[in-house]
């Protein structure tokens, strides 16, 4: 049996780990998702007149985020992001959410500070943030590092964007150059070791051609 050389094998290793640091940064770039927390936010008013107001964020379709510690108007509160009721949302996809801002209000429906299309496009490098501002009413800062290649995502669905195709060709451009340049490392390693091998083979079979053929010198030398 023809052992596989140790050289080839660290060739051959070597193509597999490239492989699969190409793999898994394919996979990351389409399996991440976006939280978004709050980083700050000032309300410059409030809906009700006699009790301090209880503020909430939610999303069509999702749960309520009371923020509790929002008692004041006009005072900046900042947070950490990893406050009880964090994270805020969830971007799975580029695709927007219809999120707001609202005020409890006992007697009353809620009140709205603002209701609006919230996208994970907002959010722009380099900080990942997006600064949600309406007049007379709050001002608010989201933190969403994962959602600034999230909303230049392959899952297109709408070409009302101009600038964003541009990211995606780059980003695909990329991708396809990492693949061609692993592709063709693993492609030249698996050459050279079954280069290696057949020579190798090739001098062990000549090896034992001639050992044979002085074998039988041998015995007729003898005989
Ligand atoms: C809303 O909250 C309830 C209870 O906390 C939970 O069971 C449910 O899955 C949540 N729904 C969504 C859409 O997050
Ligand atoms: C809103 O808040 C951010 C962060 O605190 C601040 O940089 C920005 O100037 C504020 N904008 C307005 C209009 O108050």
């Amino acid at each position: 049996m023809t052992r596989i050389p140790l050289n080839s094998r660290a060739d051959f290793t070597a193509s597999i780990l490239l492989f699969c640091s190409v793999f898994l940064f394919f996979t990351s770039g389409i399996s991440s998702s976006g939280v978004v927390t709050l980083e700050s936010i000032q309300i410059f008013r409030t809906h009700e007149l006699l009790t301090a107001p209880t503020v909430y964020f939610s999303c069509q379709g999702q749960n309520k985020t009371l923020l509790p510690d929002i008692r004041k108007k006009n005072t900046l509160y900042t947070f950490k992001g990893e406050e009880s009721w964090q994270p805020l949302a969830e971007f799975l996809t580029k695709k927007c959410k219809r999120c707001g801002f609202y005020e409890r209000d006992v007697v009353l429906s809620d009140d709205v500070f603002d209701e609006w299309e919230f996208c994970p496009s907002d959010f722009t490098a380099p900080n990942g943030e997006y600064i949600r501002f309406k007049d007379k009413e709050f001002n608010a800062t989201f933190y969403c590092p994962e959602c600034v290649p999230l909303g230049k995502g392959w899952n297109h669905t709408s070409g009302s964007d101009n600038g964003e195709t541009k990211g995606k060709g780059r980003h695909l451009a990329l991708v396809i150059f990492i693949t061609a340049v692993a592709s063709t490392g693993f492609i030249i390693g698996a050459v050279v070791s079954f280069g290696y091998w057949l020579r190798k083979k090739r001098m062990e079979d000549r090896a034992r051609f001639l050992k044979l053929f002085n074998d039988i010198e041998d015995e007729m030398g003898l005989g």
